[in-house]
């Protein structure tokens, strides 16, 4: 079957009709399946109980005639938490995977200041899916800096390393008996692009080269991941990796150009993560380095605007993570680029443009349209170029308007999972997936526009009412039968906490 998909036949099934081989295939007993969040995305309480600034508070509260912002309240998960893990029950899954807002235990962004009511928060909400056997999965950075740090200079300071190793280890003396699985750093691609900074994704690279940041993410993920495994590993028996978005990228014809560009995008946006942890030789991928030193000279600069790491650098990220948390969500199809970019920066280096298909499904989002077999051909991509990596699909996920009646989100997770039984069959070694996410929540720039949650959120209550879409059954009943059945759709939307979990 491997030598089959792997070529032309491939194709054909997924441009005529997605994966649509129809023998029955299952997820392994031992497959987690989950649910994911963020704290900036659903918690609010941003000024309760002693919590500090993130720079997301910062930037949507900058303007003092903007009234307040998506975040404040966002789906209340502070108060609603126990409601939150009744809706994890009702799915029935096994994990959840959700972050911890720096902020809010360490309000002034060191760890001299602990903040004992959100450091309690966690503790209850761990509590709470333990008590229902449902296994936390704790990022420890999702994309809210404590601002005091960005003042700092926030990821382009190297110092930045330090701060996350000593709030990393706050959350490890605190919870690591209980958290078995850990995620240092979420989409460091997306935090280190200047272009999101500019689109207010990652401000904490304002101002700076995105390399830096990337550099110093990467350092102040493995000196965690080495920590973690000198000093807890063993003791509570945990593991602990790193997210990464890896939506796939192909050329849009095979063209060499175009071909060319694929390998440039590829290399870019998530080689320069991947290789350092994941490569037999480590570092940076050599065909970014390539580029960013010729670049540099031609633009002047005493030597390469991405700085090298060093020998010792490359030894202690190299293997720093016991699994690649993989975010992915579509399919881009890459070209040399036509326009120009500014220069320096990363969209020049780059240099390459990216479309997608008319006939592939859009979403909410006008990033995101449905190409399920770019699952398939990221997670062999990752096969081939890093040798068979574990991986857990940490986020994937498909955005509508408000409404219960999803089917377009149904579809896509019936598809994208189809996907991964494919890819499974092929050789990845997957051990998880959490959908995102468990509910409506804000969707940083977009705010509440676009809707990614299996279950709805009523922005306009006060109690932020969650109640659950068609698309929560579907995937309720995936979990139940451990497999894909295309075409099933449930006859109500009534939803129920299951007593036993696994009923074939
Ligand atoms: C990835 C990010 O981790 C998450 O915060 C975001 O909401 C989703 N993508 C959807 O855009």
């Amino acid at each position: 079957m491997r030598i089959i998909l792997s070529t032309g036949i491939l194709s054909l099934l997924v441009a005529v009709s997605g994966f649509s081989d129809n023998s029955v295939r299952r997820f392994k007993d031992g497959f987690l399946f989950g649910a994911a969040s963020a704290a900036y995305q659903v918690e609010g309480a941003w000024n309760e109980d002693g919590k500090g600034r993130s720079i997301w508070d910062d930037h949507f509260h900058s303007d003092p005639d903007q009234g307040p912002a998506p975040g404040d309240v966002a789906s209340d998960s502070y108060h609603n938490y126990k409601r939150d893990v009744e809706m994890l029950r009702e799915l029935g899954v096994d994990v959840y995977r959700f972050s911890i807002s720096w902020p809010r235990v360490l309000p002034r962004g060191f760890s001299n200041v602990k903040n004992e009511p959100g450091l309690k928060y966690y503790d209850n909400l761990i509590d709470e899916l333990l008590k229902y056997n449902i296994q936390p999965m704790v990022t420890i950075y999702h994309f809210d800096l404590p601002v005091v740090l960005q003042h700092l200079g926030g990821w382009a300071n190297p110092y930045s390393v330090e701060w996350f190793e000593d709030y990393a280890r706050v959350l490890f003396d605190r919870y690591a008996r209980k958290v078995k699985y850990w995620i240092t750093v979420n989409q460091p691609n997306s935090v280190c692009e200047v272009e999101n900074y500019e689109n207010h994704l990652a401000r904490s690279t304002k101002g700076v080269m995105d390399y830096m940041c990337a550099k110093n993410l990467l350092l102040a993920h493995a000196r965690t991941y080495r920590m973690y495994e000198k000093e807890y590993k063993k003791k509570y028996g945990g593991s602990i990796g790193i997210s990464i978005s890896v939506n796939w990228a192909e050329p849009v014809t095979n063209s060499t150009e175009n071909v060319e560009a694929a390998e440039i995008y590829r290399e870019f946006k998530y080689g320069m993560y991947l290789n350092p942890i994941w490569s037999k030789s480590g570092d940076f991928p050599k065909l970014v380095k390539d580029r960013v030193a010729k670049k540099s000279k031609e633009q002047g600069f005493a030597r390469s605007r991405l700085q090298s790491l060093s020998k010792d650098d490359i030894k202690l990220i190299k293997g720093s993570a016991d699994f690649l948390g993989l975010n992915h969500y579509t399919t881009f199809l890459t070209s040399p680029s036509k326009g120009s970019h500014p220069v320096p920066s990363f969209a020049d280096d780059v240099s390459v443009d990216v479309t997608t298909k008319d006939e592939w499904t859009q979403s909410h989002s006008a990033w995101l349209k449905s190409a399920p077999y770019g699952l398939y051909k990221a997670c062999l991509h990752l096969n081939k170029h890093y040798d068979y990596p574990a991986i857990f699909i940490t986020e994937n996920g498909w955005s509508t308007d408000k409404g219960l009646k999803d089917s377009s989100r149904s579809e896509y997770i019936q598809q994208y999972l189809k996907a991964l039984l494919f890819a499974i069959e092929d050789g990845t070694q997957a051990l998880g997936y959490t959908h995102w996410s468990l509910m409506d929540n804000v969707e940083w720039m977009a705010g509440t526009s676009e809707r990614f949650g299996l279950y709805e959120v009523d922005f306009d209550s006060p109690e932020r009412t969650r109640t659950a879409r068609q698309s929560a059954l579907v995937y309720k009943r995936i979990i139940q039968k451990r497999m894909v059945e295309e075409r099933w759709t449930p006859k109500n939307l009534k939803i129920s906490v299951s007593e036993v979990k696994t009923e074939l």
